[in-house]
């Protein structure tokens, strides 16, 4: 549990670690590659941490110094491999194209994770079934069997992040030419493209989400990466500096880019925030806001994952502000513990809420429902009177990186109890 105390004024500045939505699919890919891997800005969090317990299963050695992990990735197998570990995490979805790569069938439960939704998995499946792969779902597990057919394949990702990479580290090896439509797009599936395309992948990107990539025989063994740094720890943290710094803070390595629909709203909403150049973005506190509407969306519009952030800073906002999370229909549930803070809203359906502001709000015990909406909860006990307690924080460390040291570096005043 955190122990968060509100009102501390933060001064200094952040430097934003390495992704995990875009390290868990490139640590996927290395099973593609027998040999040597270097990748560096490897963020140690929970989930890249379970992903690499699974992947040594299959006989993946790997060391870590600072932020930079060393792989050896030489011989595969599955012997000692517990496929209930699956379960542990959603992402490890991504290992159904590399298994299936090696061991031409296999049998997995359902991937487990943050309970954000109903996160079907149609995409991956119809994809790999198109390339050879047949596929029998029961309640408990997925079970795939077949041979990767050659020739020139279309594919329809439903722009979904996971079944994009998927269908990408499916195809890298087949034969033929793999037209992959209605891709994501998001920086980390162009950071796991970029990783494929230094082991020499051919994949090139149409303007209009289209992935075209044409099989090559083997990959480069020996690759040296950098993960790409995690535009959505970013954007949380814009929001807490909005709030809390004394008068502003920097961002280093921010995604400043990456983040300009989100960067808009907060300006809509009277933030300044100013882009000073080598990816550093100064964020000032905002003594008054007003309310806007956000809609999430895919990339390059306002992310999913820093909704339950930002919903924090429209609790302070002058106003109705609206709601509208298009991708997921459980991520508004947190809203029941903002109210617990006293934070005033009304949930009008499983995707749409409106949040009336300026609401002070008052410290609670409350949970967190997912990763992001956790760090919402530490974001609201941080401008909330008194001592909030935050649970089930093994949510957060599934995917931000020293979320607390960095506040507590910056006089924010969070406990680990
Ligand atoms: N969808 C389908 N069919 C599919 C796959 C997805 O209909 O086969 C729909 C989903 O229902 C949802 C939408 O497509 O409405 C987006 O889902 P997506 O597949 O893109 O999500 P994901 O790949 O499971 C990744 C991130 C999530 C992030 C989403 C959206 C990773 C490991 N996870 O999940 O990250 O919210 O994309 O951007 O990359 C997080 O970091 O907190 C997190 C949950």
């Amino acid at each position: 549990m955190y122990s968060v105390n509100g009102w501390k004024e933060l001064s200094g500045k952040v430097k934003i670690s390495g992704s995990k939505n875009a390290a868990l699919p490139v640590l996927a890919a290395t099973l593609l590659i027998r040999g040597k891997i270097t990748l560096h800005n490897v963020p140690q969090i929970g989930d890249v941490l379970t992903f690499l317990e699974i992947i040594s299963q299959i006989g993946v050695t790997y060391r870590f110094e600072g932020s930079t992990l060393f792989l050896d990735t030489t011989f595969l197998d599955l012997a000692n491999f517990n496929a209930d570990m699956i379960k542990k995490i959603r992402a490890s979805i991504l290992l159904l194209a590399p298994l299936l790569h090696y061991f031409g069938n296999i049998s997995i439960p359902f991937p487990g994770g943050c309970s954000i939704g109903k996160r079907p998995i149609d995409a991956h499946l119809n994809g790999l079934k198109s390339i050879g792969y047949d596929y029998i779902v029961d309640e408990e597990k997925i079970q795939i069997t077949g041979s990767l057919l050659s020739g020139n394949i279309e594919l329809n990702a439903g722009f979904g992040v996971t079944s994009t990479e998927n269908l990408i580290v499916a195809n890298v090896l087949r034969p033929g030419i793999t037209t992959i439509q209605l891709s994501a797009i998001e920086p980390h599936v162009m950071n796991l493209i970029g990783f494929l395309r230094a082991a020499w992948a051919k994949i090139k990107i149409r303007y209009n989400h289209i992935i075209i990539i044409e099989g090559v025989e083997m990959l480069e063994n020996t690759i040296e990466y950098d993960v790409v740094s995690d535009y959505i720890e970013s954007g949380t943290f814009m929001v807490i500096w909005a709030l809390c710094a004394k008068e502003y803070i920097d961002i280093e390595n921010a995604r400043y880019d990456d983040l300009y629909a989100f960067i808009a709203k907060l300006r809509e909403a009277g933030v300044r925030i100013e882009h000073l150049g080598n990816d550093v973005v100064r964020v000032w506190r905002a003594h008054e806001l007003k309310a806007v509407e956000i809609q999430t969306n895919i990339f390059p519009w306002f992310p999913t994952d820093i909704q339950s952030p930002f919903v924090i800073l429209m609790s302070q906002a002058q106003g109705i502000s609206r709601v509208h999370e298009v991708l997921f229909e459980g991520r508004l549930n947190f809203l029941v513990e903002l109210e617990k803070m006293r934070g005033h809203v009304a949930i009008l359906n499983p995707h749409q809420a409106l949040i009336f502001g300026k609401t002070p709000l008052t410290s609670a015990q409350v949970t967190s429902w997912d990763l992001r909406a956790g760090a919402a909860m530490v974001i609201a006990g941080m401008i909330a009177t008194g001592e909030t307690k935050v649970t089930n924080i093994e949510y957060i460390e599934r995917g931000y990186e020293n979320f607390i040291g960095k506040l507590t570096k910056l006089w924010a005043d969070i406990k680990k109890v």
